[in-house]
């Protein structure tokens, strides 16, 4: 593996993140003649700044309430216990990774409230005994909800610690009923560039798209977050459904699922096309394995002033060590 050991794990985000963009740079140039004839345009394009023409052009409209509202809180699940203070709800609604709505950690608190979350379908198709539709809130009356306490450690070395509510990964996958040829879970975000602009950036294969192996999705950590602090997803954090797989680096959690599909190949996700170099498939946390660009040995406590050195997994050895154990040929570490 290609990994450059850079002693400045204290990179700071502003650097990080522009990285994360930079890299994507060549492939933005050669989209270059795209945008050029317009394809990307949208009014005032020429007068904004190059990344305004992704910027959401609809006003939040008024949503009606969330359905859901009353299953919350749900019983929290006290085996997951947190080894620090949870992050504040108010430093994680506005601090947010959620690329189909801007790349500054505040955007999607402003471009998300966008996104209409009811009627939300998740389309459940591939290697299962039947392919089905089905609504959010009939899923939520399917599988019983509960409260988790779990870290969230992102690839570019910031963490928190938060209440997600939702269902056990492998309950759904029960549900779901897979064939037993299935291999991967194959997850994807909505497409929609009328609520999410930033879709129509050439920087990336959009939808977002990530897997897990059918049994990392079995594993008892894997959960399918619905809810957080108590309450459903603020649209932000991804909702009305995402991933928390708590054992591996953020990017891997994917938000806003409308599909899930169990398949027989390795899907290619988002991170792996846009920067093969740099972001894997497995993604598990390793102090011992830096980003090509800076160190993972520690990470920053969103909502601290606090830096705690990286635990292997994330600090969840203990339940996913033994997934990977005949795996030694492969990248797990990015
Ligand atoms: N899912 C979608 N659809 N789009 C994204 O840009 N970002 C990922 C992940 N899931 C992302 C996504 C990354 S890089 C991280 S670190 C986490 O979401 C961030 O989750 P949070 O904003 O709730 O902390």
């Amino acid at each position: 593996m290609l990994i450059r050991r850079i002693p400045s794990w204290a990179l700071p985000e502003s650097a990080a993140t522009p990285e994360h963009v930079a890299m994507n740079r060549r492939r933005f140039m050669a989209a270059g003649a795209g945008l050029a004839a317009g394809a990307f345009a949208a009014p005032g394009a020429a007068q904004a700044g190059l990344f305004d023409i992704f910027k959401s052009k609809t006003p939040a409209a008024p949503q009606p309430p969330d359905p859901s509202v009353g299953l919350y809180p749900a019983k929290r699940n006290d085996a997951y216990r947190l080894d620090r203070d949870m992050t504040p709800e108010s430093v994680n609604l506005g601090y947010n990774n959620f690329y189909e709505f801007g790349t500054g950690k505040g955007d999607p608190a402003e471009n998300a409230q966008a996104l209409r979350i009811r009627p939300w379908t998740l389309k459940i198709g591939g290697m299962v005994e039947t392919p089905r539709e089905v609504g959010i809130d009939d899923l939520l009356k399917a599988l019983p909800l509960e409260e988790r306490l779990y870290r969230h450690r992102c690839v570019e070395a910031w963490s928190m610690a938060l209440p997600w509510t939702g269902m056990p990964m492998k309950d759904f996958v029960a549900w779901a009923k897979p064939l037993g040829s299935a291999r991967y879970v194959v997850m994807k975000t909505f497409l929609d560039t009328e609520v999410a602009p930033y879709q129509a950036s050439p920087l990336y294969e959009w939808p977002y798209t990530e897997g897990l192996t059918i049994e990392e999705a079995t594993n008892e950590l894997a959960f399918l977050a619905t809810g957080a602090y108590g309450k459903p997803l603020a649209r932000q954090m991804g909702a009305p459904i995402r991933l928390a797989a708590p054992w591996k680096y953020g990017f891997k959690s994917v938000k806003s699922i409308v599909s899930i599909d169990f398949v027989e190949k390795r899907p290619r996700t988002l991170w792996e096309a846009a920067g093969p170099r740099e972001y894997g498939f497995w993604a598990n946390v390793n102090p011992e394995v830096s980003h090509p660009r800076w160190s993972q040995a520690q990470e920053r406590i969103l909502g601290t002033n606090d830096r705690r050195p990286t635990l292997l997994y994330n600090g969840y050895a203990e339940q996913v060590a033994g997934l990977y154990s005949g795996l030694k040929g492969e990248k797990l570490f990015m």
